[in-house]
C-alpha cells in the first residue's frame, strides 16, 4: 500500500480546558505518519452552528461524547481507511456525504472535525512539513495580528458582566513576538489595576480577568484604557481596544431589545447601536464583534452604516463560518469581517472555503479558538496557511491559550526574513480607517 494511504483511524473521549468531554481522533498512515485532532467547544454558541453531538442524560452532565466517538470508530473510520490522506478535500467530502445533513447532526460535527484535523496533521507529517506550509505552500508567510482578551465576561464568567470580551490589539509592533510582549505588559498592568481597586483576582474561561465587583459594562473599557497607559503605551497608537459583545446572549427576539442585566438597562436596536457608537467615540475601539445578535440582521446593518468605515465589525454568531451566511453579509453590506471557527462548520475544507469567500470579497477573516480549548494548535497553522492576518485565542494566561500563541512565536522565528507581520496595515489596507 502507498505510504500516504490512511491505515487506521481511532478516537477517544478526552477533556477540554473547562473539564468538558471532547473528541480526540488519531489518524495513522501506512508509512507510520500520525496526526491527532482535538476538538474545541464553545459556550456562547450561535444558533446556526454545526451540531456538536453530546450524549445527553445524567452522566457527565449530559456532555459525554461516547456517541460521537463511536461514530468515528464505526462509521467514519471504515470510510476513511484506504483513502489518500493528502486529498483533504476528498476526505472531507466523503464525511459530509456520509453524514448527509446540513448541520452534520447525524454523525456530529465534533466527530467529523476530529477526523478532518487529524488527517491534515498526518498528511503534513508524511510530507515532513509544518502544517501551515503543507496546507498553504511557500506563500503562507503572514503571521497573524493577535486579538487578546484582558477581561472575560458574559458566558465565560457566569455573566458577571454582560459584554463577553474586552481585548487588545497591538498596532505599533514590527513583529508578532514584539506585539505579544506588549499585550503581556498590558495584562500585567491590568493585574495591578485590579488589585489596587480591591477587586478579587481570578480568571474567566479564556484566562482574562474575571470582572468581579463591576457596576457597569463601560467600567471594562475604562479599566482597559488605564491598563494600556499604565503599561507605558498610548491607547489608539500603540494598542487598540477590541470588544466581543456576544450580544446574542442578551437579545430578546420577541421585543427586539438588548438588555444589560448588570445595569438593569434595556435598549432598543437603535439605542444599542447608539451606545456602541458612543463607546467608539470615547474609547480607542478598533474592532467590535457581534454588536448585533445572530437573528438581528437589521441591527448589524445599522451598525455597519454607522461604523463600518472606521471599525472592524466582526460577525461570529451571525455568520458561523458558513459560506452561505457570509455571502449574505457581503451582499447586504453587513459587517466587514468574519470570525472563523472550524468547529462552527465542521471540516478543514469548509473552513478554508469560508476564509476564501471572506477575503475575496474584501472582508477580513479573524481565525478564532473557542472558550473550551485543548493543547491542539491547529488554528495557528490555519491562520498562517491562509494568510488570514488575524488570530483570536483568549488571553495570555493558561496553557490551552499559550499553546497557540507560543506556536505563532515559533513559526515567526522559523520563517525568519520571509515572515510578514501586517500590524495595523491589516485594517488600513482593507479600507478601515481605525483612528484617522
Ligand atoms: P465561545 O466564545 O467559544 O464560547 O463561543 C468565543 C467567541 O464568542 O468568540
Ligand atoms: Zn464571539
Amino acid at each position: 500500500m502507498e505510504e500516504y494511504v490512511i491505515k487506521a483511524v481511532t478516537a477517544r473521549q478526552i477533556y477540554d480546558s473547562r473539564a468538558n468531554p471532547t473528541v480526540e481522533v488519531d489518524v495513522v498512515l501506512h508509512d507510520g505518519s500520525t496526526g491527532r485532532g482535538m476538538v474545541p467547544s464553545g459556550a456562547s454558541t450561535g444558533i446556526y452552528e454545526a451540531l456538536e453531538l453530546r450524549d445527553g442524560g445524567d452522566h457527565l452532565g449530559g456532555k459525554g461524547v461516547a456517541t460521537a466517538v463511536r461514530n468515528v470508530r464505526e462509521t467514519l473510520a471504515p470510510a476513511l481507511i484506504g483513502m489518500d490522506a493528502r486529498d483533504q478535500k476528498a476526505i472531507d467530502a466523503t464525511m459530509i456525504a456520509l453524514d448527509g445533513t446540513p448541520t452534520k447532526s447525524r454523525l456530529g460535527a465534533n466527530a467529523i472535525l476530529g477526523c478532518s484535523m487529524a488527517t491534515a496533521w498526518a498528511a503534513a507529517a508524511h510530507r515532513r512539513m509544518p502544517l501551515y506550509a503543507y496546507l498553504g505552500g511557500a506563500m503562507a508567510t503572514t503571521i497573524p495580528v493577535p486579538m487578546i482578551q484582558i477581561i472575560g465576561g458574559g458566558a465565560h464568567a457566569a455573566h458577571a458582566i454582560d459584554v463577553q470580551d474586552f481585548l487588545v490589539i497591538p498596532l505599533s509592533a514590527p513583529t508578532f513576538a514584539a506585539g505579544y510582549e506588549m499585550v503581556v505588559n498590558v495584562y500585567m498592568a491590568a493585574k495591578k489595576v485590579f488589585e489596587e481597586k480591591s477587586k478579587p483576582l481570578s480568571v474567566a474561561d479564556e484566562g482574562g480577568f474575571w470582572p468581579t465587583g463591576f457596576t457597569t459594562n463601560e467600567e471594562g473599557l475604562a479599566l482597559l484604557t488605564e491598563s494600556i497607559v499604565r503599561a507605558g503605551y498610548t491607547p489608539g497608537k500603540d494598542i487598540g481596544i477590541a470588544l466581543d459583545i456576544a450580544s446574542s446572549e442578551f437579545y430578546d427576539e420577541k421585543t427586539g431589545t438588548y438588555r444589560f442585566s448588570l445595569e438593569n438597562r434595556t435598549f432598543s436596536r437603535e439605542e444599542f447601536v447608539d451606545l456602541l457608537v458612543d463607546w467608539v467615540d470615547r474609547y480607542t475601539i478598533i474592532s467590535i464583534e457581534d454588536g448585533a445578535s445572530d437573528v438581528d440582521w437589521e441591527g448589524a446593518r445599522l451598525l455597519t452604516e454607522k461604523l463600518g468605515d472606521r471599525v472592524q465589525l466582526i460577525g461570529d454568531d451571525l455568520f458561523t463560518t458558513n459560506v452561505d451566511r457570509i455571502r449574505k453579509g457581503i451582499d447586504e453590506h453587513t459587517y466587514n469581517s468574519v470570525l472563523i471557527k472550524p468547529n462552527q462548520i465542521g471540516t478543514i475544507t469548509e473552513t478554508f472555503e469560508a476564509i476564501a469567500v471572506t477575503k475575496n470579497n474584501g472582508f477580513l477573516p479573524v481565525i478564532s479558538a473557542r472558550s473550551g480549548e485543548t493543547e491542539d494548535a491547529i488554528i495557528v497553522h490555519l491562520a498562517i496557511a491562509s494568510n488570514a492576518g488575524q488570530l483570536k485565542v483568549g488571553s495570555v494566561a493558561r496553557s490551552e491559550r499559550t499553546a497557540k500563541w507560543n506556536e505563532a512565536i515559533r513559526i515567526e522565528e522559523a520563517l525568519g526574513d520571509s515572515a510578514h507581520y501586517p500590524s495595523a496595515k491589516v485594517f488600513t489596507d482593507a479600507g478601515i480607517r481605525i483612528f484617522n
